[in-house]
C-alpha cells in the first residue's frame, strides 16, 4: 500500500496518525509538580520542551481519570473527569493546548471493558436489587448450586483468580456475582444495554471537544460477550488462545465491531476526524477488522514486542503485518514496550524463552541479565522499528535505555497481579517505576519529593540530566533518529534488499532510506551510501553485531 504523507504533519492532516511516532506517558510516573509522589498533569506541562525536543509527533495520556489505583489507573470512577490528585479538568485543557500549540496531537486512553467499582453507576447497581435497570448496566448473574455460593462460570480473571465477585444485596443477604475481567474493583460493563454505549458515546465527544486528537481503546476486544444461559466453559484467561471464527465467549466476538462502527460515527463528525487504536489482543488475522476505516482505524500489533531478538522472527512479522495493513486500509503499528510489560532493554539482554514472570520472581535472578547487551540489542531493535512504514509507539523511559526494576520490595507492589496470584506474579511495577530526571535530588528530579514506587541507585545515571547533551547517549540517538525519520519518510512502502534468509536484514524504503541490522555474531558488510545513524558506530567500515543502521544509497546510475 503507497499513501503519500507530507513531510511536515499539518495540524488538519486527516492522515496525521499514519506513519506518527506516539510516545505513552504513564501520568502518575512522569513528572509530579506538587510533590505527593505521584505525577500529575501540571509535571506533564512542565516537561513540554521535553516532549517536542524528543522529535515525536503526538503524545498518549494512560489514564489521568478519579480512580482508587486498583489497577493503576485502568478503574476509572469517572470517564469525564480528573483524579484531583493529578490536576484539574481546567489543568488538562492547558496541557492539551500547550501540546498542540508545541505541535504535539494528544491521544487518552478509553476504558470501555469496566469501569471501577467505584463508580457512579455501579454503586446505583449494588443499591438496586437483582433485575433493576442498574445492575443491567453491568453483568450480574445468579451463583450456581442451591444457595447460589458458587461462581455462574469457570471464567478466570487476567489478574489471576474468578471473574466472578459475589455482592451483599442492601438486604444484608450473601446475593448476586458480577463478572471483571480483570481486578474484582473492574466490574464489566454489559455493552448489550442501550444506555451503556450512548454514555461512552458522549465520553468520546467530551474529549474530542476538548481537543483530544484520538482516543486508545483499552481491552478492545473483550466489550462484546456471549452471556446466553447456560454460560459456556472457558477455563483459561488468554484471550491469544482465542479462536479465529469470532464465536469465543468472552473475546473478539464479531458483534465487538457493532460497537466500534457507532463510534466511528462519532470520531467522523470532527475535522479532522478523531482517530483511534485498539489494544486487542487478537491473532494477527483477525487484527484488520478493528483497524477498519469503518471501525477504529488502527490496531496495536504486539508481534514485535513478543518476538525474540531474531532475524527470521522479526522478517516475518514485518512482512506479514504490512500485508496485513494493505488488506486494513490502516497503517501497520509497532511497539516495543509498554506499561504492561519488562521493559526491552532488559528482554533483549536475558535469553530467548525466557518466562519473564517466573524471571521476576527468581532467587538471584537467574539467568542473570547482560544489561550490556540488552540495551544494545535494544537500540538496534528501535532503531529497525522506526524505520518501518506505519506508527511507531514509544513508551516513557525507553528513550533514556531505562531497564525494568526487578527488584521492588514485596511491600511497595501495586499491581493487582501481586495480590490475585496469590503473590506467585509480580506484576508490572517495574516499567512503571518513575522516571529520573536529574543526576541526583528527591527522587531524580521526579518531583520534590519521594516516588510512588521506589527507584533504584542507578536511576541517576540514566536520568536525562546526564544524557542530554552526551553524544553517546541512548537520548541523543533517540532524537537524532527520530528527527531523520521526519525527513527521511515517505511512502508507506518498503522493499527487501536482503535475500529473504540470514543474519541481516536489509530494507529499503523510497528516497534511497536503507536500512540494515546485524543479528548475526560477526560483523557483516553494509551498502556503499552515507551514514546517517546508527545504534552503534560502525566498526572498521563493518556492521558490528546487534546493531542497526540507516544510510542513504543513491541508485546506481
Ligand atoms: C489493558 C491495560 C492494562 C490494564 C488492563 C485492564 O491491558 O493496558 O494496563 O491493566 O487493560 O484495564
Amino acid at each position: 500500500m503507497s499513501r503519500g504523507v507530507g513531510r511536515q504533519m499539518h495540524q488538519t492532516d486527516p492522515n496525521w496518525w499514519r506513519q506518527a511516532v506516539v510516545y505513552q506517558i504513564y501520568p502518575r510516573s512522569f513528572a509530579d509538580a506538587d510533590g505527593d509522589g505521584l505525577g500529575d498533569i501540571r509535571g506533564i506541562r512542565s516537561k513540554i520542551a521535553y516532549l517536542a525536543s524528543l522529535g515525536i509527533d503526538a503524545v498518549w495520556l494512560s489514564p489521568f481519570y478519579p480512580s482508587a489505583l486498583a489497577d493503576g489507573g485502568y478503574d476509572v470512577d469517572d470517564y469525564r473527569d480528573v483524579d484531583p490528585r493529578l490536576g484539574s479538568l481546567a489543568e488538562v485543557d492547558e496541557l492539551i493546548r500547550a501540546l498542540h500549540d508545541a505541535g504535539l496531537k494528544v491521544i487518552v486512553d478509553i476504558v470501555p471493558n469496566h469501569s471501577s467499582n467505584r463508580h457512579r453507576w455501579f454503586r446505583e447497581a449494588l443499591a438496586a436489587g437483582p433485575g433493576s435497570t442498574a445492575r443491567n448496566r453491568y453483568i450480574f448473574r445468579d451463583g450456581l448450586g442451591p444457595d447460589g455460593n458458587r461462581p455462574p462460570s469457570d471464567w478466570v480473571s487476567h489478574f489471576g483468580g474468578s471473574a466472578w465477585t459475589r455482592i451483599t444485596e442492601p438486604s444484608g443477604e450473601p446475593g448476586q456475582w458480577y463478572l471483571h475481567l480483570f481486578a474484582r474493583e473492574q466490574p464489566d460493563w454489559n455493552w448489550d444495554n442501550p444506555e451503556v454505549r450512548e454514555d461512552f458515546l458522549s465520553t468520546l465527544r467530551f474529549w474530542s471537544d476538548r481537543g483530544v486528537d484520538g482516543f486508545r481503546v483499552d481491552v478492545a476486544h473483550a466489550l462484546a460477550k456471549d452471556m446466553s444461559e447456560p454460560l459456556r466453559s472457558r477455563p483459561t484467561a488468554a484471550s491469544g488462545t482465542t479462536p479465529l471464527d469470532g464465536k469465543d465467549p468472552l473475546y473478539d466476538r464479531d458483534e465487538v465491531h457493532g460497537i466500534y462502527a457507532e463510534w466511528r460515527k462519532v470520531f467522523n463528525e470532527y475535522d479532522p476526524p478523531r482517530t483511534a487504536v485498539a489494544e486487542a489482543w487478537v491473532p494477527a488475522a483477525r487484527r484488520h477488522a478493528y483497524a477498519s476505516p469503518e471501525g477504529l482505524g488502527q490496531a496495536f500489533n504486539f508481534d514485535l514486542l513478543r518476538a525474540d531478538w531474531d532475524p527470521d522472527q522479526f522478517r516475518t512479522i514485518i512482512t506479514d503485518n504490512l500485508a496485513q495493513a494493505g488488506t486494513s486500509g490502516a497503517s501497520s503499528t509497532w511497539v516495543l514496550s509498554n506499561h504492561d510489560v519488562v521493559r526491552h532493554a532488559t528482554r533483549y539482554g536475558l535469553p530467548p524463552g525466557t518466562d519473564y514472570a517466573r524471571w521476576l520472581m527468581g532467587e538471584g535472578r537467574e539467568p542473570a541479565e547482560d544489561q550490556v547487551l540488552g540495551l544494545r540489542r535494544a537500540r538496534a531493535a528501535t532503531l529497525l522499528m522506526l524505520a518501518l512504514p506505519g506508527s511507531a509507539y514509544l513508551y516513557q523511559g525507553e528513550e533514556l535505555g531505562l531497564f525494568e526494576v526487578p527488584d521492588l520490595p514485596a511491600a511497595v507492589l501495586q499491581d493487582p497481579i501481586w495480590e490475585r496470584t496469590g503473590r506467585r506474579r509480580k506484576g508490572r511495577d517495574g516499567c512503571r517505576v518513575p522516571l529520573p530526571w536529574t543526576v541526583d535530588g528527591p527522587s531524580f528530579g521526579f518531583g520534590p519529593d519521594g516516588a510512588h514506587l521506589p527507584q533504584p541507585d542507578w536511576f541517576g545515571a540514566c536520568s536525562v540530566e546526564a544524557q542530554d547533551g552526551n553524544e553517546g547517549s541512548t537520548l541523543s540517538f533517540y532524537r537524532r533518529a527520530l528527527a531523520l525519520r521526519r525527513e527521511l519518510q515517505t511512502y508507506e512502502e518498503l522493499r527487501w534488499c536482503d535475500g529473504g534468509t540470514g543474519q541481516v536484514l536489509h530494507f529499503a524504503r523510497p528516497g534511497g532510506w536503507h536500512t540494515v541490522a546485524n543479528f548475526g555474531a560477526r560483523p557483516a558488510p553494509v551498502p556503499d551510501g552515507e551514514f546517517l545513524v546508527g545504534s552503534a558506530p560502525l566498526h572498521d567500515g563493518l556492521l558490528p553485531p546487534d546493531t542497526t543502521v540507516w544510510l542513504r544509497v543513491r541508485p546506481r546510475a
